[in-house]
Parts: structure tokens; C-alpha cells; sequence
């Protein structure tokens, strides 16, 4: 690999206007990240040098999310060749390579920016290539820039942009993805160059591929896959662009050793950390911020975001874990139990129907079904601690703050207001009564004044 220095300058001040969003369009999460920042998480991995951001005006939130790569402000969208200007202006002087990248194309591979990294170097005696540009031939060129590329020796002649093209050019199936890796001694005087007398009257990136050619220096083009080239425009390829890194999530699990019984229906975040021999039964959808360590089991149906599940734990069918639930080694949470920043310890068990928030269950604690933990008070949120080998009955209220002893036994149906001293019994409701022989007497009494009733 060549130790050169790489820059990026990543184009992403589009409104998105087809998008119908407050959001900026390169915002819009995928995989629960913004679409940018998985561009962004790609250069990182390739150890890229330097990133330069150009964003639109009024984008706070996309400085926020890009940090701490520099964001600069193209003020006025006067096309694609204007926006590297205003990128090479942040950047400064850069030796190296300089790639051309674009915010809303966030599914393009290391893979495919390192092709494009080796076309810059020279071959057999001929110097490297002053433009590098990534060509793809869609299914449908539809309006896309066409690729102009020598028969004889390959070497990329022109960009041309559908608008401009003519009916030869538009024959052509290779297109342009717009990506482009640039010598970075010769980028700023070819960009400088750039003019904007076409059909859009917009200053054209496409065109420095022609300036080049002019001053002598080559071109090249190398061919990426179609998939990963999707930009996205609209919400219908937002949703393209996830399935499609869903695909690559799920992918990824399973070579590290996660079952997915049906893989179409499991969701991750890009984040998600996923050991080896877990199971993950259908429908489990994981938020951003999990991580499951080895053998554990994920049942059908279960929400988690922000949580910790340790090894040989079952969860669901049915959980939903939010952040800060941290599940311990062999422990068990059912169905239709929540858990928010708790911590149920090793070998813990909350079986059915029960929500746990803002607490400690101790380990081997049991924690009967239909237990609430009374957390907050309209006002404050406080804490439950359960101690170890507790045993919970069901349908009990544990009003906090509070605390159970370790090995303490309550009751089912209470409600636990004060302190439970560790190894005692404690309950709080009312005293069993029993009338013999009353529900008889009761239903002889009621058959009696129903019939008086229907007679008058
Ligand atoms: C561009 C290419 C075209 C290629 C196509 C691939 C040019 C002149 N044309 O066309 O050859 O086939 O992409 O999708 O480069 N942007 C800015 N500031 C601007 C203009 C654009 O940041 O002033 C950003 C946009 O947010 C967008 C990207 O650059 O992400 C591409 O711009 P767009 O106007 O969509 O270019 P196309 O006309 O699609
Ligand atoms: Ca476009």
C-alpha cells in the first residue's frame, strides 16, 4: 500500500429537498447513525489523513455529528465543482491524494476507495493518473454523467453530463458515481479553472477530467459496483440503503459466529456487538449501543438499545432492554418484562411481566411476575436495590427509594414502602378472611331479587 497522505473532502451541503425533512439530508440515520458518519466510520478504518466536511448554511447539527473533521460553509450550491473549491480553501496545500466523496453515498466500500487510491499510482513507466474517477454502469444510466473512455489504451478522455451529452455520448453505459481521487499538487489550479458555461450553469466537478487532459496529465477510471453507489434522494432509497447495510450487519454476525434464524427479520445498529455462539431468534430489533456477549440467547420479539447482555443470559421473548440495562452471566429476563438502567446480576431471574427501572436485582435474586418497580414520582426518579438470593413475589410494588436485604422473602402483592432488613419475611397486605357457606346464601339471596324484579 502506498504511504502516501489522503485527504477527503466529503460534499454534503444539500438540502435534500426530496427528502420532505427538517433534517439535513446526509442526517438521516441508517443502521441508527447518520448516513455521513458511516462514510465518515469508512475513512476512519482507512486511516484517511485529513476530512474536510462542506456543508450548506444553518446545519449546526451536521458541524455536531461530523466533529472533529471540519466542516466549511458553501454559502451558494453553484454545483459540484464550486463546492471542492470552497473544500480545497479549508483544506489548505495537501500533498497527497485528495478524494471527492459525497455525504448522501454512504454505502461505498474501503474496498472500492482503495482501488481507486492504487489507480493513482504510476504503471509500467506511465505516470500516474492526475484524476482518478469511480465509474459504475447502472441497470438504468437514467441522466447519470457519462464516462468517456479510450478503446486502445483505457484511459479516461471526458465526463460528460447527460444535459450536454450527445445522443453517442448518452449510448454510453459507464456513468459517473461522482467520486474522484485527485493528485493533490494539481487539484486546486485544475478546480480553479473550472467554468460554467452548460446547460445547468453550474461549475461541474466532471470538467476538471478535460482540464487535466489539456495540461497533459491522464486520467483513469476504475468501475465499482452499482449497490454501493446508491445515493440516496428520497425516503424510498433511504430505506434501499438500509436493507442494504442491514444486509452487511447481519452478514457480519453471523461470520463472527451469531445464529440468526432468520436473518431478513433481525435488525442491528452500526454498533451493535455481538459475541459467539449467540442466538438471535426472529423479529429482535437492536438499538444503538448494545453489546451481547458469547452464548447468550436473544428470543423472539425483543426491543434493546443501550445495554449490556453477559454471557449465557436469555432475554425475551418479548424484552425490551433500554439504556443502562446491564444483564449478568446466566441470568434470565422473560416476556414482557422492561428493563431501564438496571443491573440484574449473575443468575438473577425476572420472568414475566415486570418492569425494572433505576435499580439493582442481586445476584440469583427472584423476581416474580407482575413486580414494578416504583421509580419515579411524578417529580424524581430514584433507586430499588434487591439483594442477592432475594425472592420477590409477584405482583409486588417496590415503592423508591427502597431496599430488600439479601435473601429476604416478600410476599406476593405487596407493596414495599420502607427497608427490608436482609433474611426476613415481610408482607404487606391484608388479612385472608373466610365466611363458610356464604357464597350460597349470597347466590339464594340474589336469585330472589332478580325474580321480584322481572315480576314487576
Ligand atoms: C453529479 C455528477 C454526475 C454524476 C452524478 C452521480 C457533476 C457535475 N455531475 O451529478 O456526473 O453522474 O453526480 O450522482 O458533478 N453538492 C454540493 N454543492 C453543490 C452541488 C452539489 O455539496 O453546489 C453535493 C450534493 O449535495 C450532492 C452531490 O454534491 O450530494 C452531487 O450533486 P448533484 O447536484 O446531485 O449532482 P448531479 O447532478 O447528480
Ligand atoms: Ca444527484
Amino acid at each position: 500500500m502506498s504511504k502516501k497522505k489522503t485527504a477527503a473532502i466529503v460534499l454534503a451541503a444539500g438540502l435534500g429537498t426530496r427528502m420532505k425533512s427538517k433534517l439535513p439530508k446526509v442526517m438521516h440515520p441508517v443502521a441508527g447513525h447518520p448516513m455521513v458518519n458511516h462514510l465518515l466510520d469508512t475513512l476512519g478504518r482507512m486511516h484517511v489523513d485529513r476530512v474536510v466536511v462542506v456543508i450548506g448554511p444553518d446545519m449546526p447539527e451536521l458541524e455536531a455529528a461530523v466533529a472533529p473533521h471540519p466542516t466549511v460553509v458553501q454559502h451558494e450550491r453553484l454545483g459540484t465543482g464550486h463546492a471542492v473549491r470552497v473544500g480545497l480553501d479549508a483544506l489548505g496545500p495537501f500533498k497527497g491524494d485528495v478524494l471527492v466523496l459525497y455525504g448522501d453515498t454512504p454505502l461505498i466500500t474501503e474496498r472500492t476507495l482503495n482501488a481507486m487510491l492504487e489507480a493513482r499510482e504510476p504503471v509500467e513507466g506511465r505516470p500516474a493518473p492526475a484524476v482518478v474517477v469511480l465509474g459504475f454502469t447502472p441497470e438504468d444510466p437514467a441522466a447519470y454523467g457519462r464516462l468517456v473512455v479510450d478503446e486502445e489504451d483505457g484511459e479516461l478522455l471526458a465526463i460528460v453530463e447527460f444535459n450536454d451529452a450527445s445522443p453517442e455520448e448518452r449510448a454510453i453505459d459507464l456513468c459517473n458515481s461522482g467520486v474522484m481521487c485527485f493528485d493533490g499538487g494539481l487539484v486546486e489550479q485544475l478546480v480553479a479553472r473550472i467554468g460554467n458555461d452548460n446547460a445547468k450553469g453550474e461549475y461541474y466537478l466532471t470538467d476538471a477530467v478535460h482540464l487535466a487532459r489539456e495540461d497533459g496529465f491522464a486520467c483513469a477510471a476504475v468501475e465499482g459496483d452499482e449497490e454501493e453507489l446508491i445515493g440516496v434522494n428520497s425516503r424510498a432509497e433511504l430505506a434501499m440503503v438500509e436493507t442494504l447495510i442491514q444486509d452487511r450487519l447481519r452478514e457480519k454476525a453471523m461470520k463472527n459466529g451469531c445464529t440468526l434464524i432468520d436473518p431478513s427479520t433481525v435488525y442491528f445498529s452500526y454498533d451493535t456487538k455481538i459475541g459467539k455462539d449467540v442466538v438471535v431468534e426472529p423479529g429482535v430489533f437492536f438499538g444503538p449501543g448494545v453489546t451481547v456477549k458469547d452464548d447468550v440467547t436473544i428470543k423472539a420479539y425483543s426491543h434493546i438499545e443501550g445495554a449490556v447482555v453477559k454471557s449465557g443470559a436469555v432475554v425475551g421473548p418479548y424484552a425490551r432492554l433500554r439504556p443502562g440495562a446491564d444483564i449478568g452471566k446466566d441470568a434470565r429476563v422473560g416476556n414482557f418484562v422492561e428493563i431501564k438502567n438496571a443491573e440484574v446480576e449473575d443468575g438473577a431471574k425476572v420472568n414475566h411481566l415486570t418492569y425494572i427501572g433505576d435499580a439493582t436485582v442481586g445476584a440469583k435474586a427472584n423476581v416474580g411476575a407482575g413486580t414494578i418497580t416504583c421509580n419515579y414520582d411524578g417529580f424524581l426518579k430514584s433507586r430499588t436495590v434487591i439483594g442477592r438470593g432475594a425472592f420477590i413475589g409477584s405482583n409486588t410494588a417496590l415503592v423508591a427509594p427502597v431496599s430488600i436485604g439479601d435473601g429476604a422473602i416478600v410476599g406476593a402483592g405487596s407493596t414495599i414502602t420502607r427497608d427490608v432488613d436482609e433474611n426476613a419475611i415481610v408482607t404487606t397486605r391484608a388479612e385472608q378472611k373466610q365466611a363458610r357457606g356464604a357464597a350460597e346464601s349470597y347466590r339464594e339471596r340474589k336469585r330472589a331479587e332478580k325474580e321480584k324484579r322481572q315480576k314487576g
